[in-house]
């Protein structure tokens, strides 16, 4: 959750090390900080907060090393404050970490006899003063770090850096991800290589258990028992430019509008429309031959993961487990060795939907991914990937990544339906067809916008909602709840329509919105109902649903809001676009830092 920097350079690197930790400050955004070497000496600047008071901080007091490490925070032990950031220093090294140290306390409660001081709260201190103590103990820098290594336990990606050695940097990884940049007498190292797109595009990835050494002309990798080992070493496709919210307001706002053109680029990836058929996909599985498909993810991926079973289930006639990664992880749930497993994660470094993937690797049933970051390290242990086109998606909220992660979600489904022999040819060129239009309709959702900013004003007032659907509307009914949370920290959830009488219902009164996703689809009636049930009680309907829909109901709304008539199986990903848009302007009206909320990371590496 914490991104980390590295940098051996032939220039003074502190302005190199912010420009890289910019780009991961996606990461982790609570404080920030940047360590050189200069003179023999370890120097560095600290500040709490985003990472532009850091870069203040380095205006009036600058670092001129050209060696160092940096660090963007997402706080596990210990509060945000300047004291707690990274870089931490025990006597002649420095050191920045990403992950958790779980023998920490144990660890401490050892050093601390020896006479090391702790300064900060955090866990990762306890690394360099173990680091120091080797030092102390006659060992040479790169062996000091490897003895270090070797007491640590939980995920760790660690950066450590010397007094009086300007040519060294340690980098180890166990979990969360660490890539080398190889460059020009330069070298470098990052939490991804989008960090350092603008260095190099040549990286190699350390594997699980991996340390490196990183001079400015070597690098050598090394295995958990020291020996040394070879990696494979990829040209990246980061993008060297740092991505800009253009003439939108937010990074969210953007990615809510980009979603018809990057839904439109991910379809075509698994449709041909001409055809009106799904494109042959290498699996390592046949869709015809398993009896389940095992789906886990985490927040946002876990509800597409949902909204998927429902399509599988339906279309293909192929039964789906679905959990939340870090439920599954610990369940010990037997696997079918007739199953396959499907992990859906924007970052593609979700801590504990890796760990899942791992536990179904070893159950030996093939491995499948939707990934938006294709080299990520879940992309890297998949044995195929699905990506989605989605681009970078830079709000912490998801909203572009999971529409597309639906419309490759629903692509499956169809190759599935076929294969399994659910549905015909004709079958299949209409369920094309039908998703070919999902593009067309968001253009024309997205023009909903000024209706949708006026409604928010008013939730902007609310300290609770509750959002209610049916179906594939179930789930999409939990992301909107959890959309308004991160975002706008006002109370909401999720509930199956039909849920409402048992439990829920006691909530409601006049001062609670009630969002109800409907089209007019089978079940349509059975919603009417439901906000039947609310009107009766005083609760404010906010209906979204379609004109067919609209022209049906003679309730009494605080605000109706039509979307087009759209095919069932298209509804989910039309319905998103007007619930994204509900929690961003709600939002902004509430005044939040929309793109980066509090307490949240878009990475999520550890558990
Ligand atoms: C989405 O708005 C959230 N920020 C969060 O739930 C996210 O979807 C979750 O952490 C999973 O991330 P991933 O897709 O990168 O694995």
């Amino acid at each position: 959750m914490c991104g980390i920097v590295g940098i051996v350079g032939s220039t003074p690197v502190a302005p190199l090390i912010v420009e890289a930790l910019k780009r991961l400050e996606y990461r982790g955004y609570d404080s920030a900080g940047v360590a050189t070497v200069e003179h023999g000496k370890l120097e560095r600047r600290r500040a709490e907060g985003k990472l532009v008071n850091l870069e203040r901080r380095l205006k009036s007091e600058p670092l001129d090393g050209f060696i160092g490490i940096g660090h963007t925070r997402w706080a596990t032990h210990g509060v945000p404050n300047e004291v707690n950031a990274h870089p931490h220093f025990s006597k002649d090294v420095a050191i920045v970490h990403n992950g958790i140290i779980e023998n920490f306390a144990e660890l401490k409660a050892e050093l601390q006899k020896d006479g090391y001081e702790f300064t900060s709260q955090t866990d990762t201190e306890v690394v360099a003063h173990l680091v120091s103590r080797e030092l102390a103990r006659g060992k040479a820098p790169q062996d000091a770090a490897f003895a270090a290594l070797k007491r640590l336990e939980g995920a760790f990606a660690l950066a450590i850096m010397f007094r009086g050695d300007e040519d060294l940097i340690v980098g180890a990884r166990n979990g969360p991800p660490l890539a080398v940049g190889h460059g020009e007498g330069e070298m470098y190292l990052g939490s991804d290589a989008i960090a350092l797109a603008p260095f190099t595009n040549s990286i190699t990835y350390l594997e699980d258990g991996d340390w490196v050494v990183v001079r400015r002309n070597e690098m050598q990798i090394h295995d958990m028992s020291g020996a040394p080992v070879e990696r494979k070493r990829t040209q990246s496709v980061g993008t060297s430019f740092l991505v800009d919210k253009g003439n939108f307001h937010h990074f969210m706002q953007k990615e809510i509008h980009e979603q018809p053109e990057v839904i439109s680029h991910t379809l075509a990836n698994y449709l041909d429309f001409t055809t009106g058929t799904a494109k042959p996909i290498e699996l390592p599985f046949d869709f015809a031959k398993i009896d389940r498909l095992s789906i886990s993810a985490c927040g946002t991926a876990y509800l597409a993961g949902l909204i998927g079973k429902y399509w599988f289930e339906r279309l293909a006639r192929l039964p789906v487990d679905i959990d939340v990664a870090s439920e599954f992880r610990y369940r010990e749930m037997p696997i079918s060795p007739d199953s396959a497993a499907l992990f859906i994660s924007q970052s593609g470094e979700t801590a504990d939907t890796l760990a899942s993937l791992r536990y179904c690797r070893k159950a030996g049933v093939p491995i499948t991914a939707i990934v938006n970051v294709r080299e990520s390290t879940i992309a890297r242990e998949s044995d195929a990937i699905f990506p989605t086109l989605a681009g970078p998606e830079i709000g912490v909220a998801s909203t572009k990544a999971f529409t597309c992660q639906l419309a490759v979600l629903a692509s499956l489904a169809v190759r599935a339906a076929r294969a399994r022999g659910h549905v015909d040819a004709k079958q299949e060129q209409a369920l094309v067809r039908q998703l070919s239009e999902t593009p067309r309709i968001a253009s024309q959702v997205l023009k909903l916008a000024e209706q949708i900013e006026k409604v928010s004003r008013q939730l902007a007032k609310v300290k609770n909602v509750l959002y209610l659907g049916r179906d594939t509307n179930y789930p999409l009914a939990m992301e909107g709840a959890l959309k308004l949370k991160e975002i706008s920290y006002i109370h909401a959830e999720g509930y199956a329509a039909g849920e409402l009488k048992h439990g829920p219902i006691a909530l409601i009164d006049e001062k609670m919105p009630v969002i109800v996703i409907a089209p007019h689809d089978r079940i349509f009636e059975k919603t009417v109902s439901n906000m039947q049930e609310v009107a009766a009680r005083g609760g404010k309907i906010i209906l979204i649903t379609d004109q067919k829909g609209a022209a049906q109901t003679s309730l009494q709304t605080m605000e109706t809001i039509v979307l087009p008539d759209v095919p069932e199986i298209i509804t989910p990903i039309v319905y998103a676009l007007p619930i994204q848009m509900l929690a961003y302007y709600t939002a902004v009206f509430m005044g939040t830092d929309v793109d980066q909320p509090r307490n949240l990371a878009k990475s999520v590496t550890v558990e």
